[in-house]
């Protein structure tokens, strides 16, 4: 698959619609910058800025669920993990933050894809979402197998089941909602009973390894998102570091999405 060209970015003030909880320790922002909604692709990423207690800016990379053309709104979705999202969880509606993006390179989404199968563990589900409402857009069947640690951590899933045109199956590690275990293991199960020409992950990398290998192994098309500490979010500081066939790259400019046969897991 050709990667699109990926994006540096632009600043822009975005105001807060609203910020809230949707599962436990995870918030969703809604921020309105037209002219950055109309221009993100599902996969790619925004640096928001945040006021830290030394009044220092501290700018955190989050993935994007949906955007809204229309309302010129993105909605992207954080867990509250370090000081910087927890600031974010605290900024009121109204606020104006500064936000840098489009950043890296989204999912290809080929419009000629017939079934696809996506599959998210934790924080991943974030980039997946936003591959499965673009997959929806091209009519495009999705299966999507959305993992969690515990139900307490899962969120849109209804939005989910309203969108995609195929199965959403839940898996959690202790077995409180869906199916108890590992997401790679429906999705293998799911490998083996559909013809798919498409396959993307996003989670942890144990996940992406096993579902990204046996996807090549059938011959299908398979994309990874690649989750990394990213200070900069423009090929700055080399805090993202990949293992590639071709060397070492850095998942914020030449990702976060790599074709699954260019990167070498650990
Ligand atoms: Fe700084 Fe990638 S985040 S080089």
């Amino acid at each position: 698959m050709a990667a699109p060209a990926p994006s540096k970015g632009r600043l822009f003030c975005a105001k807060v619609m609203a910020n809230e909880p949707v599962a436990s320790e995870i918030n969703r922002i809604v921020l309105e910058a037209p002219e950055l909604a109309a221009s993100l692709r599902a996969g790619q990423f925004v640096n928001v800025a945040v006021e830290g207690e030394a009044r220092q800016l501290t700018r955190i990379p989050l993935s994007f669920t949906d955007t809204d053309e229309r309302a010129g709104t993105i909605e992207l979705i954080y867990a509250l993990i370090g000081p910087g999202t927890r600031q974010l969880s605290r900024v009121g509606e109204g606020s104006v933050l500064s936000v840098l993006g489009p950043l890296g390179n989204g999912w290809s989404i080929p419009e000629a894809a017939k079934r696809a199968l996506l599959v998210s563990g934790g924080t991943g589900t974030v980039p997946i979402f936003a591959a499965a409402l673009a997959l929806a857009k091209s009519s495009t069947i999705a299966d999507v197998v959305v993992g969690a640690r515990t139900k307490d951590l899962l969120w849109g899933l209804a939005a989910l089941k309203e969108k995609v045109g195929g199965e959403v199956i839940v898996a959690t590690d202790d077995g409180s909602a869906g199916e108890r275990g590992f997401a790679s293991e429906p999705a293998l199960t799911l490998l083996s009973k559909h013809p798919y020409d498409l396959v993307l992950v996003c989670g942890p990398e144990p996940l992406m390894k096993v579902v990204s290998a046996r996807s090549v192994e059938l011959g299908i098309d398979c994309e990874v998102s690649l989750e990394r500490t990213m200070a900069c979010g423009f090929g700055a500081c080399s805090t993202c570091a990949v293992r590639t066939v071709h060397g070492m790259k850095g998942a914020c400019m030449d990702g976060p999405v790599f074709d699954a046969k260019e990167v070498v897991f650990p």
